[in-house]
């Protein structure tokens, strides 16, 4: 995957600005309201019985926080995603068996969470550029399923 210097500054120049507690959190929340089947691989994550209760969940914020964390490793390593994502790869598959059809969902989440947040900011070409790599994200954990 080639990235533009141009697609380089929308990315990092906007991943400067989130806040990955606040938006990883919302963007997990958002998947289990969302696609409620997701709930199933999270059965140990306590009360998620309603919005109300996925948003105040503890867990689902801790958990959400760490997911985009590790999204912040893409765009630390653009050029290198594949190996980057290896070993969650192979996590997601071998260990916790999640269908990468919800890398997909939960990267399109992830869009709506950042144009909830930065509204004006978060321009077309903004958008474009990050689908790209929710996508690519996608594709590089799903690499390693058999
Ligand atoms: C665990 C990253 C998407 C389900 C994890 C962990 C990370 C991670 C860093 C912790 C691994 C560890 O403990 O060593 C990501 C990233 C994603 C993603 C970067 C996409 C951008 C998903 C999706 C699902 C999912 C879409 C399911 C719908 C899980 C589950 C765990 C986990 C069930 C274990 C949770 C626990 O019990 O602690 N993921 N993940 N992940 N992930 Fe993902």
């Amino acid at each position: 995957v080639h990235w533009s210097a141009e697609e380089k500054q929308l990315i990092t120049g906007l991943w400067g600005k989130v806040n990955v507690e606040e938006c990883g959190a919302e963007a997990l929340a958002r998947l289990l309201i969302v696609y409620p089947w997701t709930q199933r691989f999270f059965d140990n994550f306590g009360n998620l019985s309603s919005p109300t209760a996925i948003i105040g969940n503890p867990k689902v914020r801790a958990h959400g926080k760490k997911v985009l964390t590790s999204f912040g490793e893409a765009v630390k390593n653009l050029e290198n995603l594949k190996a980057t994502y290896a070993k969650l790869s192979e996590l997601h598959c071998e260990k916790l068996h999640v269908d990468p059809e919800n890398f997909r969902l939960l990267g399109d989440i992830l869009i709506i969470v950042l144009a909830a947040h930065f509204t004006k900011d978060f321009t077309p070409a903004c958008q474009a550029t990050w689908q790209k790599l929710v996508g690519v994200v996608a594709h590089a954990l799903a690499y390693k399923y058999h």
